[in-house]
């Protein structure tokens, strides 16, 4: 909810550990984002992931919030905005306009992530926090009541199409046990495909991010592909999760 207006995608904020599957639009037709979003939302997306980068915090370069509020009315459920950028706080506010449901900001992208919170829930937002593989699960653990989610990357930030980083499902399984009956969504993000989307569910993600294996082998002409895809990893990812 941002300000006293209730938006269309209230409900799907509403927090539950099921399996949500986050195409990521990394993988996406740049040139046709728009239309991008409304195929993977029709075809059974239940968040969008939005991937931002500054050539900096990490070696690729993305979009930033005019992209963000360009796509925002062609997204009806959540708009999940992972910020792989720093300095962050002075960026904060303009994703929140852009209409940003959720933002991430990397514990490693500086000094002050606690403040960093603070200004995200501060400006409407749900707070996101990112782990990169290196980061042990002790760096959040004066953060928790700060966050709504974290966000655990299961590759080095910067590209899609990566493997995934199996080290990555013990620092899962640790920060499941941590978060106990916390309203915290555990996100996986990079390296999630049919084959390690059990072991992310089993260890305790509700929240998967995936971007090539959505994407490939579809287009928005050919979106049942994308469907095809989504209904694979959310197959896989629930087999194991009940
Ligand atoms: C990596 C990004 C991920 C990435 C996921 O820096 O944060 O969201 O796009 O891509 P796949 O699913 O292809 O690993
Ligand atoms: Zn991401």
């Amino acid at each position: 909810m941002r300000g006293n207006l209730l938006t269309e995608n209230d409900a799907a904020m509403t927090f539950d550990r099921k399996i949500k599957i986050a195409p990521s639009i990394l993988s996406a037709d740049f040139a046709n984002f728009g239309k991008e979003c409304e195929a993977i939302e029709a075809q059974g997306a239940d968040w969008v992931h939005v991937d931002v980068m500054d050539g900096h915090f990490v070696p690729n370069i993305t979009f930033g919030p005019a992209m963000c509020a360009a796509i925002r009315p062609h997204i009806k459920t959540v708009m999940d905005v992972h910020l792989m950028i720093s300095p962050v706080d002075a960026y904060i506010d303009a994703f929140a306009q852009a209409g940003a449901d959720v933002i991430t900001a990397h514990v490693e992208a500086g000094p002050h992530i606690h403040r960093t919170l603070q200004a995200i829930r501060g400006a409407g937002a749900k707070a996101g926090l990112a782990l990169n593989p290196g980061t042990p699960v002790s760096a959040v653990d004066h953060l928790l009541d700060m966050a709504d989610l974290i966000c655990v990357m299961g590759v080095n930030p910067g590209f899609g199409g990566q493997k995934f980083i199996r080290s990555q499902l013990d620092k899962i399984r640790t920060l499941r046990a941590r978060i106990g009956d916390r309203p915290i969504h555990i996100e996986l993000d990079g390296g999630c495909d049919p084959e390690t989307a059990p072991l992310i569910a089993q260890a305790g993600a509700d929240v998967l991010v995936a971007g090539s294996a959505v994407f490939r082998g579809g287009s928005v002409d050919t979106p049942g592909i994308y469907g095809e895809n989504i209904r694979t990893i959310r197959t896989a990812a629930e087999g194991v999760y009940a």
